[in-house]
């Protein structure tokens, strides 16, 4: 495993991205960051934490084969990763919010995000960055966001934290390598936030619907169990889980 350590830099996603325009780059090679200045979120959004409290990483993850809508699976083998690797830490309350938030206590602990190009064969070529609250102890104006610490009230060895899930996610990808989905399926499954319990959701219009989350399409839909007994497919701009 190559571990490139950084003091500060703008994003790992995106240091990892300049490096792949200068140089080869192996495959599973992570970039670590203390800090970074301009860490990026889901669907735009700014990922900001506290200076030296919490992990921010990225890993290269290339020449991986994946069924043509495969690429949710990557998704998956990302979420379970770190969830598995935050259980050997017995951290109880863990659960993957869809499509990718890491949540302990229904808290956001952890996100992902994936920025990935597929190669004409069908080979993608994937930046998976991770970032994990560890160490930090408030979220002042962040009600729904917390830390390993502030769940547990233990510190955590940063490093030992993302050798854990490094570890986890090398298994899982050679289980996505080999097509075996099913475990992590079934993994993800087990996990999902509030599967099976009837919810409020906000549609892409506002307003306003109860539903049971059934579980999540192949391509990494959201099924929800409507009112008036019908299953509903969602992508991640057309609903939202208010809990
Ligand atoms: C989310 O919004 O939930 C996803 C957050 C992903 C943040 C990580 S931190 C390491 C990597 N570098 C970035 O700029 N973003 C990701």
């Amino acid at each position: 495993m190559n571990i490139i350590k950084l003091d500060a830099t703008s994003s790992t996603n995106d240091f990892l991205k300049d490096l792949l325009t200068k140089q080869f780059v192996e495959n599973f090679t992570v970039i670590v960051a203390e800090h970074q200045t301009k860490g990026k979120g889901q669907m735009g959004s700014e990922w900001t934490v506290e200076l030296g409290k919490n992990l921010t990483f990225s890993v290269l993850v290339r020449d991986l084969l994946l069924d043509i809508q495969g690429i949710f699976h990557l998704n998956v083998a990302v979420a379970v990763s770190i969830i598995e690797g935050l259980e050997t830490f017995n951290i109880g309350g863990l659960a993957i919010k869809w499509p990718n938030d890491i949540l302990a206590e229904s808290k956001k602990i952890g996100g992902i995000l994936i920025e990935n190009s597929i190669k004409r064969n069908g080979e993608i070529f994937s930046i998976v960055g991770i970032g994990l609250n560890v160490n930090q102890e408030r979220f002042e104006n962040l009600p729904k966001a917390a830390s390993l610490l502030s769940v547990t009230g233990r510190l955590f060895d940063k490093e030992a934290v993302m050798l854990a899930i490094l570890n986890n996610l090398k298994r899982n990808l050679s289980l996505l390598q080999a097509k075996e989905y099913e475990l992590l399926w079934q993994s993800y499954d087990s996990r999902l936030f509030k599967k099976g319990i009837p919810m409020p959701f906000e549609a892409g219009d506002s307003s306003h619907f109860m539903g049971i989350i059934q579980g999540v399409t192949p391509n990494g839909k959201l099924e929800v169990l409507l009112e008036d007994n019908s299953v509903k497919t969602f992508d991640i701009k057309e609903v939202k889980l208010l809990y």
